[in-house]
């Protein structure tokens, strides 16, 4: 899955300026992202979690009834864009100047999994 390009290209927190261009997108329970994002970048936002961490949109979802909060991985996927906002915006505090913010993603952590294991260095076998 080239979910580089998506680390690139996808803006997955999009301050969408076009408040006034883009008309009302209609989505119903959007408390972190903006009220107001398009369509097309909601789509490429859930797509891009999609890939982050390997999942289909069932892993956070209910199909066809998006809105609702019963699915647990979708009210922690919730706290995780508040997380990745933050260290977003404190940045410049710990990265070098050649960092761009929107290099930082679920993928930094998550890097094609959804759950995060701990590392754990007894494990590894390299140790002479
Ligand atoms: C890792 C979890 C996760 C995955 C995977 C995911 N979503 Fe989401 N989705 C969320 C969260 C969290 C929100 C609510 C964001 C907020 O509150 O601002 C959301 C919101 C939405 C909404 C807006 C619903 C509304 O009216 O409020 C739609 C539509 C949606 N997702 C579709 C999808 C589709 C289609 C996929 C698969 C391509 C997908 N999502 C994959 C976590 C996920
Ligand atoms: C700073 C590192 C970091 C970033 C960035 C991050 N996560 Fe996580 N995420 C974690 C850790 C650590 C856990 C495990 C937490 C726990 O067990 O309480 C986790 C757990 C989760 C889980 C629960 C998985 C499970 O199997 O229960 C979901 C869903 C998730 N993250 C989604 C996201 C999404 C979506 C993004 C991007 C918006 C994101 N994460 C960004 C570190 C991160």
């Amino acid at each position: 899955m080239p979910f580089y390009k998506n680390l690139v290209k996808v803006p997955i927190f999009v301050i969408v300026f076009g408040t006034i261009i883009f008309a009302q997108s209609g989505f119903k329970n959007l408390q972190v992202l903006d009220k107001n994002i398009s369509k097309d970048d909601l789509k490429a936002t859930m797509n891009s979690f999609a890939d982050y961490l390997d999942v289909k949109c069932s892993f956070c979802h209910i199909i066809d009834e998006y809105e609702k909060d019963e699915m647990k991985h979708k009210r922690v996927a919730r706290e995780m864009i508040k997380l990745t906002q933050m260290i977003r915006n404190d940045g410049k505090k710990y990265f070098s100047k050649d960092h761009k913010d929107e290099d930082f993603t679920c993928y930094t952590c998550h890097n094609g999994n959804a759950e995060i294991k701990p590392y754990n260095p007894d494990d590894d076998d390299d140790w002479p």
